[in-house]
């Protein structure tokens, strides 16, 4: 049903746990995970930005990073074929933009990320891919086993 899987990462616990998923699904569908972290010229989230400092990384190192520690922390299984890509600009459009030049078939998201409004159920992000993406989004809960 699914061939190339697009999931989107932010450097969060959710989005590792997105990652999970995606990468169970991909697995079972014999499909391309595509995995994308967005650089959205605004200045670092503070993980990232301590991330930057302690280890004196570029920013294009940094999202780089993101993508590799996502990809071991959610374990995804061997076999399957993986591209990650660092994309630029307001994260939900290149999210969005990047479903359709690669073909995704599914988007997954984390319900949050790391923005700091703990009550919030939807981060923006997710909130705009859901409302605007022409395939099926699934969202995956914070709660989930990361
Ligand atoms: N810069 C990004 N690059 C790639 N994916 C992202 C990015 N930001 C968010 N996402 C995706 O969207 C999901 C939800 O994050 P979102 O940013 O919407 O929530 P938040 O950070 O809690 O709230 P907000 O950013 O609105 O303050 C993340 O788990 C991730 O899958
Ligand atoms: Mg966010």
């Amino acid at each position: 049903m699914f061939k190339t899987v697009l999931v989107a990462v932010d450097g969060s616990g959710h989005a590792a746990n997105a990652v999970r998923c995606a990468g169970d699904i991909a697995k079972t569908y014999d499909a391309t995970l595509v995995m994308l972290a967005v650089d959205g010229h605004r200045p670092l989230e503070a993980p990232l930005a301590d991330l930057a400092k302690s280890e004196d990384l570029s920013r294009s190192e940094v999202f780089e990073r993101i993508l590799a520690s996502a990809r071991i922390l959610a374990e995804v299984p061997k076999g399957v074929t993986v591209e990650q890509r660092v994309g630029y600009g307001d994260p939900a459009d290149e999210i969005l933009d990047e479903a359709g030049r690669s073909g995704a078939d599914l988007i997954v998201v984390g319900s949050r990320g790391l923005g700091e409004y703990a009550e919030l159920l939807l981060g923006s992000v997710s909130r705009k891919v859901l409302h605007l993406a022409k395939v099926p989004v699934l969202v995956a809960q914070a709660q989930g086993p990361v």
